[in-house]
């Protein structure tokens, strides 16, 4: 699996901290920050070669909120899907570069890597950046009821990014010990990280309505508003008895809000994921 280079990542961080700044200070759901955050990643991803749809969130969404966006690159089984999401709204305080373009963008540069790649594929992939998650998980929710159960059963796993990139974070998978989690706990585990179960975020982020829909899930994230414990501080640094995130929902969650190592750990562990359950393996036979 490549390395991804995170200094890419953060130039998306940049461009979206500089959309939300151009509107308002947020990129909230129902805001123009959002929907230029949508028209961001759409023209890279098309520009890549996917077939990128925006899905209007006809209920469930908060007055006028813009539409989740859909990009699959249409190589690989079409039976065997494994989708790739995270939220791109923010709070309406703040500019939402933590929570949640870091996951956003290091999405966008992991789907760019693979168009830039284009290994051979073994399984469909499909990336989901959600609307409206702010508001109780809407986008995805209404993404999910949009589908028929043919189309659901074709989802072997959903993998959720959500704050990666937390300053005084933890290194947290959701469904620690789940068949599911196994490449991601993998590539943490290969750094030495000692990853534990996202327990903060259980039932919290979008992954929670692919589970409720019988679809097995699992994904990264650093941490919000709960405090790090001393076990925690002693094992990854760091401050104990303060926030994971002390700027979650708060205006000065911009870029000086984002955790370097953190993110590009993260990123390249959804990179590992991802070429571990989609790309053909062309290791010689022995
Ligand atoms: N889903 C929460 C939000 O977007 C973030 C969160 C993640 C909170 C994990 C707690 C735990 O605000
Ligand atoms: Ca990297
Ligand atoms: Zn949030
Ligand atoms: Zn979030
Ligand atoms: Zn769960």
């Amino acid at each position: 699996a490549p390395d991804i280079d995170v200094a890419k990542v953060q130039a998306h961080l940049t461009e979206l901290n500089a959309i939300a700044a151009r509107n308002g200070g947020t990129r909230k759901s129902s805001g123009q920050g959002y929907r230029d955050s949508v028209a961001y990643a759409k023209a890279k991803l098309q520009a890549a070669g996917y077939t990128v749809t925006e899905q209007p969130c006809t209920s469930g969404c908060a007055t006028g909120a813009g539409p989740n966006l859909i990009a699959e690159w249409p190589q690989g089984d079409a039976g065997k899907v494994y989708m790739f999401g995270s939220h791109l709204d923010s709070v309406g305080a703040g500019p939402g570069i933590n929570d949640n373009g870091s996951g956003s963008a290091a999405l966008l540069e992991t789907a760019l890597t693979l168009a830039q790649q284009h290994p051979a594929m073994a399984a469909r992939v499909r990336f989901g950046w959600w609307t409206d998650e702010e508001q109780g998980l809407n986008g995805s929710d209404f993404y999910v009821g949009s589908l028929s159960s043919a189309e659901r059963s074709k989802i072997k796993a959903y993998y959720n990014f959500d704050m990666i990139a937390s300053l005084n974070g933890g290194y947290f998978i959701n469904h620690l010990t789940s068949a599911a989690a196994q490449p991601m706990k993998a590539y943490w585990d290969s750094l030495g990280l000692q990853p534990e179960e996202n327990t903060e975020g259980a039932g919290r982020s979008d992954d929670y309505s692919f589970e409720q829909a019988g679809i097995p899930t699992s994904g990264y994230a650093m941490g919000a508003s709960a405090r790090k414990t001393s076990a925690q501080a002693a094992k990854w640094g760091g401050t104990a008895n303060r926030a994971y995130d002390s700027c979650y929902h708060q205006s000065c969650d911009t870029t000086s809000n984002i955790n370097a190592t953190g993110l590009d750990r993260s990123v390249d562990g959804i990179a590992a994921t991802l070429w571990k359950v989609a790309v053909t393996d062309t290791a010689p036979a022995n």
